[in-house]
């Protein structure tokens, strides 16, 4: 559905975006995730025909973005981070227009503008200034605007950036309804943003993949180790030295009286030895909890430790 192989765009020296390749499929919710600056609007204003790429390809539904920019965007609703909207334009209107820019027959204007406003919950402000609305209505005026045209294809910058919780709440609500039926690809540096939303993330960092897989797939390859949350009635070294004798164990540490970190060898089951260690010698067992690395933890690993990492 989105193909892009090797894209690479210099501003000047250094690349924004340096050969980039990943693809999007039909039907798939994909997060580009990335720390400020790692090229991810770069990127999405290439896909979508704004700005040229110094080289590489990338192909929506088949057709090169620099070869058939008219076919592409056809297929493509854009959302940039700073949405093209005209605060002096009454909603109905704005709508309207941008289904004439886009090339909406005529006889089709109307059904359009109605369906668009229908999905993304705008009949009550229909007939308001866009400039008066609130930040959150204006995202979805925004939103409205990139699909007037049905495209199969959903392309969104930062969709709530700016928002108050409760609208970022709707917008994301609006999303993944609009992922029943479209193809989309939104970028995001908040996190639970993306696993909220997304079925598989892309991570880049300065201007490079740093991974690419499901949210599961990307949590268990990350796993070089299990973490064991632990809280037993009893504490200090001798109990930590017990722990850290385990073969299972790798490294024990003692956070606050009794309250033990585990760093264990994946796959060994370490629960098991543990609870039987700490009922043998009678050391009260508390609490013994598997710590899963949230998409927080593999985000800064990848952003800072990258080398260790294999995209
Ligand atoms: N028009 C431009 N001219 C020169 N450099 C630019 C231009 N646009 C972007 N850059 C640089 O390219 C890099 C990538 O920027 P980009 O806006 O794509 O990042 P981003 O991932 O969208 O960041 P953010 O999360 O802050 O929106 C940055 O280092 C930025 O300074
Ligand atoms: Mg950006």
């Amino acid at each position: 559905m989105i193909e892009v192989e090797n894209l690479t765009k210099s501003y000047g020296p250094r690349p924004a975006v340096d050969r980039l390749s990943f693809q999007v499929n039909s039907g798939e919710v994909v997060g580009f995730l990335g720390p400020n600056g790692a090229g991810k609007s770069t990127t999405m204003n290439i896909l979508c025909c704004i700005l040229p790429a110094t080289s590489g390809t990338v192909k929506v539904h088949g057709f090169d973005v620099f070869e058939n920019p008219l076919e592409v965007r056809k297929r493509i609703g854009y959302l940039p981070e700073n949405p093209p909207l005209y605060p002096d334009m009454v909603v109905g209107d704005f709508l309207k227009f941008a289904a004439r820019l886009r090339q909406v027959p005529s006889s089709k204007i109307k059904s359009s503008v109605d369906n668009v406003v229908e999905k993304c919950m705008l009949g009550d402000v229909k007939g308001r200034l866009i400039g008066r609305l609130s930040k959150g209505y204006q995202q979805r005026v925004g939103l409205a605007q990139a699909m007037v045209h049905d495209p199969a294809i959903l392309v969104l910058d930062e969709p709530t950036i700016g928002l108050d919780p409760i609208q970022i709440i709707e917008i994301r609500k609006l999303i993944r309804d609009l992922g029943r039926e479209h193809t989309i690809l939104l970028s995001s540096h908040i996190l639970p943003e993306v696993t909220q939303i997304c079925q598989r993330v892309v991570i880049i960092h300065e201007g490079r993949i740093a991974a690419m897989d499901t949210l599961e797939g990307l949590t268990a390859s990350l796993k070089k180790t299990q973490r064991l949350d632990l809280a037993l009635r009893q504490g200090g070294d001798d109990v930590r030295s017990g722990l850290a004798e385990l073969d299972c164990v790798i490294s024990a540490a003692e956070t606050s009286s009794g309250k033990f970190t585990l760093e264990c060898h994946p796959g060994s089951h370490p629960q098991d030895e543990v609870a039987r260690l700490v009922l043998d010698r009678g050391w009260g067992l508390d609490e013994l909890r598997p710590v899963s690395l949230s998409l927080e933890d593999i985000f800064l690993q990848l952003t800072t430790e990258e080398k260790e990492v294999t995209a």
